[in-house]
């Protein structure tokens, strides 16, 4: 698979060396993105891409962590496997049983940096009304944020029971019918490019928030913006919990400038 390399190939090597899990993970853009800050912070290091199961994800962190890696980031679907790998979890895992982030150390510790990684591109914006589309991994760090922000959060899901179990665990709504009347903040934490919009009954001052990216702004983004409404690209998201994990490895904030140029941001969300 181009771009993913083959964690059982990997031997002892020198410099700061890090990792993606997920399956699949050949789309993903975190090996350019960690490249460009390691490159921009002068630390000598690599980043790869492995495409890992479920059922192989403890071999795999024992036999990288025996190869001397510093650390990885986990994605769809190893987050639970993540959090229940690692001796010591932060706060956010404790809370939501999902971790994207291991340091590697006498300990493996765990961290959660998809909720900071998502709050970020908001925290110039009032508190108001905020409709989640999603009950995953992602939609959990995002109404989980949200609601600690202070936000009135609603669900709504393909399969309502995990709406409902999400929405029952963060103290939320869980919907029935998609509804977008009354939303000031729309978020899709669905893989879905262009679900049913009623584009109609979305308010004129609501912002929408895509956290499926691809290389360019989604079709979903695209017709918020046609409309004259805010987004917001994931890729926001992507580099501000890439950047939280950085700093967790290296001990060093890295140039955020350079990550979000590595994965084709140029602009900042200017909200
Ligand atoms: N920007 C970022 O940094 C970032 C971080 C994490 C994730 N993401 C993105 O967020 C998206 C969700 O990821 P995840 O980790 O939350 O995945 P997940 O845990 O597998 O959850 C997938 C969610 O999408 C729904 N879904 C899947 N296919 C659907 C379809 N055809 N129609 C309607 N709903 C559908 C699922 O509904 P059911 O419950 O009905 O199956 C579930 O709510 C992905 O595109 C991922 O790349 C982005």
């Amino acid at each position: 698979m181009p771009g993913t390399f083959d964690w059982r190939q990997e031997r002892e090597g020198a410099g700061v060396r890090l990792a993606v899990l997920g399956h699949p993970i050949a789309h993903s853009l975190s090996p350019a993105m960690h490249a460009a800050a390691l490159k921009a912070a002068n630390i000598e290091g690599e980043y790869k891409a492995f495409d890992v199961v479920p059922e192989e994800f403890d071999a795999c962190i024992a036999h990288l962590r025996g190869m001397g890696y510093r650390g990885v980031n986990a994605t769809a679907p190893l987050k639970t496997a993540c959090a229940e790998a690692a001796d010591a979890l932060d706060e956010t895992v404790l809370l939501l049983g999902a971790a994207n982030t291991l340091i590697f150390g006498g300990q493996v510790r765990a961290a959660n940096t998809d909720v900071e990684g998502f709050l970020a591109p908001l925290k110039s914006l009032a508190k108001g009304s905020a409709l989640v589309i999603g009950a995953g991994g992602a939609a959990s760090a995002a109404c989980f944020g949200l609601k600690r922000e202070g936000w009135k959060v609603q669900i709504w899901n393909r399969t309502f029971k995990r709406a409902e179990q999400l929405a029952e665990r963060i103290g939320a709504w869980a919907m029935k019918t998609l509804s977008f009347s009354g939303a000031d903040l729309i978020v899709n934490a669905t893989p879905v490019a262009s679900f049913e919009m009623n584009w109609e009954a979305v308010r004129t001052s609501a912002i929408v928030y895509d956290l499926a990216y691809g290389a360019g702004p989604t079709k979903l983004l695209m017709e918020a913006a046609e409309r004259g409404l805010r987004t917001i690209d994931g890729r926001e998201m992507l580099v501000e919990q890439g950047a939280r994990a950085f700093e967790l490895w290296t001990g060093v904030w890295p140039d955020v400038g350079a990550m979000r140029e590595a994965v084709g941001l140029r602009y900042s969300a200017g909200l």
